[in-house]
This record gives C-alpha cells, sequence and structure tokens, in this order.
C-alpha cells in the first residue's frame, strides 16, 4: 500500500470515530433548545420571559448550592410556569443538562 493511501485511510478512520465519541445527549444544544427562551442563553433569566417570570439566575448561589437531584427534579418535574419536561426529555438529556448549567455558572 502506497504511504498516501495508508494515511487517507487512516483519516477516514478517525473521522468516523469522531462522532462516537462525542455520543450521548448534547446539553448545551438541548439547552439553546428549550430553555434559553425563558431562562437566556447564559442562564441569567433576563429575556422578555424570564423577566416576566422573575426567575432567578441559574448561575447564582441560590440555584447553585442545590444538588444535581434537585436540579434534575426541577426539570422533569416543572413547578408553576417551569413546565415539566419529564416525558419529553431522557433521563439522560437531563443530566446533560444539569451538567451544563453547571457549566454556565463556571462561564460567568
Ligand atoms: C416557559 C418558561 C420556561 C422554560 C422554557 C424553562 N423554564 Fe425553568 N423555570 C421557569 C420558571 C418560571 C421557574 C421558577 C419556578 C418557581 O420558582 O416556581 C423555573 C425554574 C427553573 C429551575 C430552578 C431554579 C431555581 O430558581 O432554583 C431550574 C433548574 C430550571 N428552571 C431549569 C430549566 C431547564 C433545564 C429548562 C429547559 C429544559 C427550563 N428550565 C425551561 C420557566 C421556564
Amino acid at each position: 500500500m502506497k504511504r498516501n493511501t495508508i494515511i487517507r485511510i487512516t483519516l477516514l478512520i478517525v473521522t468516523m470515530a469522531v462522532p462516537a465519541f462525542a455520543a450521548g445527549p448534547d446539553g448545551a444544544a438541548l439547552y439553546k433548545a428549550k430553555c434559553a427562551t425563558c431562562h437566556a442563553a447564559d442562564g441569567s433569566g433576563q429575556t422578555t420571559m424570564g423577566k416576566n417570570l422573575k426567575l432567578r439566575d441559574l448561575r447564582s448561589t441560590e440555584v447553585q448550592k442545590q444538588t444535581d437531584k434537585e436540579l434534575f427534579t426541577w426539570t422533569a418535574d416543572g413547578k408553576g410556569k417551569m413546565p415539566a419536561y419529564k416525558g419529553k426529555l431522557t433521563d439522560a438529556e437531563i443530566n446533560a443538562l444539569v451538567a451544563y448549567m453547571r457549566e454556565l455558572a463556571k462561564k460567568k
């Protein structure tokens, strides 16, 4: 086999393997699609909707001091105007969202 062919095949295998590593729900994408309308892309809650609903900043200590389980329950069961996502999102997707809310707090 020519050296070029070997390189090309290696590249092909690598590019095919990358999406497999990235498998699992994408918390960032889910958040943008489902949560940002109210909670804002940065989690601040500074959207028209978020201000009307008097949302707490997801990055604030009050929110972040809660356990992963509590944030999971908020998202799964909802409360008041917060929609329940149980049945609409899988547990794995909700876990990815909880992880993303932790990320948002780190970025602040
Ligand atoms: C229609 C607007 C709306 C959307 C969309 C929405 N939320 Fe909420 N969310 C709320 C409201 C309103 C509250 C506050 C409820 C309360 O305090 O009674 C809230 C509260 C929360 C809390 C608790 C924060 C706290 O104050 O302790 C979390 C966590 C949360 N939302 C996560 C999410 C996630 C994750 C998504 C997307 C899957 C999402 N929300 C989508 C309106 C929304």
